[in-house]
């Protein structure tokens, strides 16, 4: 038993619940800090006997978070488990909301749930240290913010009918064309979006530049690296292979989703409900990886939008072309994916096909098994269907981002607990907000 427990419930600026306790020895040291996430996840289960074409509508309301990642994973594994893949527009289509799903989000993030870390400081006042605090200290970038999060939205509005849990993918396609005039609306706004993630991006290099002796030992280990892949090894954020690579940036596997089972397991502890992912030929905990931003820059190669591929460059630039261990450069890597959505909209917008009307697949081949991968933005997200014959859910399988980087989360929480607190001198709030920000880095969704 440890002489001293503090307890931080709930962690603030993060989506969903979670509690951090921090043991302390008799000197007052750190002895071992722990993440709990204890939300219950008995969303597999309830799904059993359904239809598995519910799944794209009833998924998404396992979180309202990340309803659009759950929505298209869920109707990638059912274009699968009914053999009925969808046309390329729509993929187009699909891939589009996504876009606009990473972009609010990835922006939400660095504005509003980050932001007061960054821009206000660890330590300031937590009165002020909130959005409210960021609006006062930059109006204009707090405007700017909400615009790109309300670009973010429209998208996702304009092809699911609304912008929470939208009603467009189905088995084999989407249930909705693109209009020549919506695409002109949301094309016009995409270069309002590009400046202000370049503006972003700016922000968070200055901020990186004064603060590197923080981020040189805040939660600072090695992990594998994991991530969707273009064919050419480009960042993925919709389709590809899955990629893992090791510690040192060494390559270890490349595989089609579908056959996840084959490489990752599942570890379980008995202090948390969710469960470690890790790469199953190295073990457990050996084979433990991160996911998310920073697994997918490190994964990737090169990016495919020009604007962003430099940014690449630049942040691959920060260890030598070596994979990036820092925690906290999760939001700059946060920040050149989202540059990438927003460029990558135009890409898909002036693609010929995305006004096409040819949307659905009706044939069916019917499998009845199916895996939908998709790289949600925090991380690579897996749902796999078993139906029977009569297309009813026998056994449903979910692997979220926020499980797979489960481990590095509470790595990251000790880490930080002992880099930071140091027996025999006063536990400040801010101290204790830098064990949050450990976590709000990998920006966890405990919801889902
Ligand atoms: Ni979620």
């Amino acid at each position: 038993m440890s002489a001293q427990k503090i307890t931080i419930e709930p962690v603030t600026r993060i989506e969903g619940h979670a509690k951090v306790t921090i043991h302390l020895d008799d000197q007052g040291g750190v002895e071992q800090a722990y993440l709990h996430i204890n939300e219950f996840r008995g969303f597999e289960k309830f799904c059993e006997g359904r239809m598995y074409f519910e799944m794209p509508m009833i998924t998404p309301r396992i979180c309202g978070i990340c309803p659009v990642s759950h929505h298209l994973a869920s109707a990638k594994a059912c274009d699968v488990v009914a053999g009925a893949p969808p046309p390329r527009p729509a993929s187009l289509l699909r891939e589009l909301m996504h876009m606009g799903q990473v972009i609010q989000s990835h922006g939400m993030h660095f504005f509003e749930l980050a932001g007061p870390d960054l821009l206000l400081g660890f330590d300031a006042d937590p009165a002020v240290r909130n959005v409210v605090g960021l609006i006062q200290a930059d109006a204009d970038l707090a405007v700017k913010a909400v615009r790109l999060r309300k670009f973010g939205q429209e998208i996702i509005k304009t092809l699911g009918g609304r912008k929470v849990h939208p009603n467009f993918a189905v088995t084999g396609g989407v249930n909705k064309a693109l209009h020549p005039a919506e695409r002109d609306t949301i094309l016009a706004g995409a270069d309002d979006a590009i400046a202000t993630l370049q503006a972003g991006l700016a922000i968070m290099k200055g901020w990186a530049e004064k603060n590197r002796e923080d981020i040189e030992k805040f939660a600072v280990f090695p992990t594998g690296y994991f991530g969707l892949v273009t064919p050419e090894k480009g960042l993925e954020l919709y389709d590809g292979n899955c990629r893992l690579i090791d510690a040192k940036g060494k390559f270890l596997a490349e595989f089609d989703g579908r056959r996840y089972l084959d490489y990752i397991a599942e570890h379980v502890e008995d202090w948390s409900y969710l469960k470690f992912p890790y790469y199953k030929k190295m073990g457990w905990p050996a084979g433990v990886y991160r996911v998310g931003p920073l697994g997918r820059l490190n994964v990737a190669e090169k990016i495919d939008t020009p604007l962003a591929n430099e940014e690449l460059k630049a942040f691959k630039q920060l260890k030598g072309g070596k994979p990036v261990e820092n925690t906290l450069y999760y939001h700059y890597a946060r920040l050149i994916e989202a540059l990438f959505a927003a460029e990558h909209v135009k890409v898909l917008l002036d693609d010929p096909d995305i006004l096409s009307r040819d949307i659905l697949n009706t044939r069916r081949e019917f499998k009845g098994e199916g895996v939908g991968v998709i790289e949600a933005p925090r991380g690579t997200l897996f749902h796999h269907y078993w139906a029977n014959a009569n297309g009813q859910l026998e056994r449903v399988n979910l692997i979220v981002a926020t499980g797979h980087n489960n481990w590095a989360m509470s790595q990251a929480v000790d880490s930080v607990a002992k880099t930071y607190i140091v027996a025999g001198k006063e536990i400040t709030e801010g101290l204790l907000n830098r064990v949050e920000a450990a976590i709000r880095a990998y920006d966890p969704c405990l919801s889902c």
